[in-house]
């Protein structure tokens, strides 16, 4: 429904009808897919010979998930890998509904040779993600896939109907295959750069974009890669930033984005230039020696002036990375238009609310026992056989100690003793504000994730982060995001509202930092018969798989809330 014309009072009453309840409609529909993963034998940057890639019913990237507002989701997953499999959902915050987010804390792996379902539903929110296989560094061999959540129709858009939505993956790549890096990671060794960029899977010059001129489409730019942050552009088309991993934002243009590991970024580009073919490169940031990922923007109607494709102008300096934090300032929040609900993003005001625990979290590294390990906080994390969420429900002793969040060991330098243990952090519910302070104490950049939920990066500076540094804070129109850079010797300050139960992960999206430890998980919880009895997740699914200690307990398994 568009509000225009003479309809916009009736428009707009229903505007306020519709966007007022609050509750699951029976009638939100529900969408099927079968997804058969699988190998299939690929070489995607054409430099090396074939290796094994992940690929969802025999594509690469996967299929774009493509859904609306509150609709459910039943993803039916068959694993034809040769090892355990789960898919994570990279931003979208699983409201409610922990079951589903497919971590290693969070579900039993499906086996190879067995299917399961997930069912979620995509709650209050719009805007562009992806998902990714989360165990044994499956992510640097595919499997991953777009997420785009459109608004519900009553709902404005903050902008013109695009012409068409184009999902862009891009991301660093290995001509190594997956296995034989993980197995360089367990004998304790570190990585090498990077082979090179894939832009949705395809090696430089072989992705191409067909657009009608005078046009204007809708990007919708991921960085799916393990390590490197990427600088976006367009030859000859400005990029007007209008949505942040669910955040309508105000709606500048940029000639370039540095959209770091994990990060997800929506754009749309008016196809004003002449009739020709255009550059589209994805250039390595802090990284030197690795070739940039290029597609083609090519206008329908060239002809043969296709010979000459048109440059883009070049990338920030590779150390520079002062251009890349002046840019993530300017990226705000919308504070005039609604996201997934009619209500004005900026009508939540975040400012009116106090902060009720403050954490600081550095990153560090250390060989132990002839190994590299990375922790957060100084912790290492360790993955127990049964998964955290389930060991809380069904009250399973022994497979975690429960701390409270704020008692996490104080911030650490690279090189510092660390603990090696599965580090739990507890949190009432719903109960003010947690500020986390992200320390970067080493020369590269960090991003850090949090699932089931969104944040207000409200604060980043060089430096070391005390309690003065707060009043650097963007109070009013902070981006609210779920991966968040931290640049070096810089720190990085998030609020956030912890009203979502379940047991959540907060790790680097680093891929060789999080496979080595650099992770933790926050157990947000409240009494389920207390007065956060409306917060209950849902009860646990009835196709719930159990597996190391959770073995033995499917009696124990009942509807009851929790
Ligand atoms: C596995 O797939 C079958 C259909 O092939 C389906 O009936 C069944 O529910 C699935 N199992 C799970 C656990 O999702
Ligand atoms: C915010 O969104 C509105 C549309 O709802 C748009 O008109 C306005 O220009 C945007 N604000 C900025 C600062 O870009
Ligand atoms: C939130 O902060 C307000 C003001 O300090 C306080 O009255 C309220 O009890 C706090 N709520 C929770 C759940 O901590
Ligand atoms: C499982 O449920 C049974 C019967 O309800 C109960 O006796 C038993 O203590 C439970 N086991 C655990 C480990 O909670």
């Amino acid at each position: 429904m568009e509000c225009a014309g003479n309809e916009l009072l009736f428009c707009m009453a229903m505007v306020v009808l519709l966007g007022g309840m609050n509750m699951v409609r029976a009638e939100d529909p529900t969408q099927y897919y079968d997804w058969r993963v699988a190998y299939k034998w690929l070489s995607p940057l054409g430099t090396a010979p074939p290796q094994r890639v992940i690929t969802i019913n025999d594509q690469f990237p996967g299929p774009t998930l493509s859904t609306i507002t509150n609709h459910v989701v039943s993803i039916n997953v068959y694993n034809l890998l040769d090892e355990p499999l789960l898919f994570t959902w990279n931003g979208i915050q699983m409201r409610k509904n922990a079951w589903q987010d497919g971590t290693q804390g969070t579900n039993c792996p499906i086996m190879p040779g067995y299917n399961w379902t997930y069912v979620i539903q995509f709650k209050d929110q719009i805007g562009s993600f992806f998902y990714y296989p989360s165990l044994n560094f499956q992510r640097a061999a595919g499997g991953f896939g777009g997420i785009t959540i459109a608004n519900r129709e009553i709902i404005l858009v903050p902008f013109p109907q695009p012409v068409g939505d184009f999902t862009i993956l891009i991301g660093d790549w290995y001509n190594t295959d997956y296995k034989v890096l993980k197995d360089t990671l367990d004998t304790g060794y570190i990585l090498s750069n990077p082979n090179g960029v894939l832009i949705n899977g395809q090696k430089p010059m072989d992705a191409t974009f067909w657009v009608q001129q005078g046009a204007t489409y809708r990007f919708r730019i991921s960085n799916v890669g393990g390590a490197t942050s990427l600088n976006f552009r367009i030859a000859n088309h400005p990029m007007q930033v209008v949505e942040v991993e669910g955040t309508y934002t105000n709606q500048d243009y940029f000639d370039s984005l540095d959209i770091h590991v994990g990060q997800s970024y929506s754009v749309l580009v008016t196809m004003n230039q002449v009739l020709g073919d255009y550059f589209i490169f994805a250039s390595p940031r802090f990284a030197e020696n690795i070739p940039d990922g290029i597609a083609i923007l090519r206008y329908l109607n060239s002809g043969n002036s296709n010979l000459n494709p048109i440059y883009p102008i070049s990338a920030p300096p590779t150390w520079d990375f002062s251009f890349s934090l002046i840019q993530a300032k300017k990226i705000r929040m919308n504070l005039t238009t609604g996201a997934a609900r009619p209500n004005p993003q900026g009508a939540y005001k975040y400012k009116d609310i106090p902060i009720k625990r403050t954490v600081i979290l550095a990153n560090s590294g250390l060989m132990v026992e002839g190994k590299q390990r990375y922790a957060v906080g100084g912790n290492s994390f360790i993955y127990p056989n049964t998964p955290l969420l389930l060991a809380d429900y069904l009250q399973i002793p022994g497979v975690f100690k429960i701390v409270p969040f704020h008692k996490h060991p104080p911030s650490m330098a690279f090189g510092s003793p660390l603990i090696m243990s599965t580090f739990v952090g507890n949190s009432g519910l719903k109960e003010n504000f947690t500020e986390i302070i992200f320390q970067n104490t080493e020369e590269t950049l960090q991003t850090w994730h949090l699932d089931g939920y969104s944040f207000f990066v409200v604060g980043m500076e060089p430096g070391s982060w005390t309690k003065h540094s707060r009043r650097s804070y963007n109070m009013n129109d902070a981006i609210s995001r779920s991966t968040v850079e931290v640049f070096p010797f810089s720190w990085t300050s998030i609020l956030v509202q912890l009203d979502n139960k379940g047991m959540w992960r907060l790790s680097s999206q680093n891929l060789q930092r999080q496979y080595l430890g650099q992770e933790l998980y926050i157990r947000v919880w409240a009494p389920p018969q207390g007065p956060m009895g409306d917060y209950n997740q849902k009860p646990i699914p009835s196709n719930v798989i159990l597996c190391g200690k959770a073995k033995g307990y499917a009696k124990n398994i009942s509807s009851v809330n929790f």
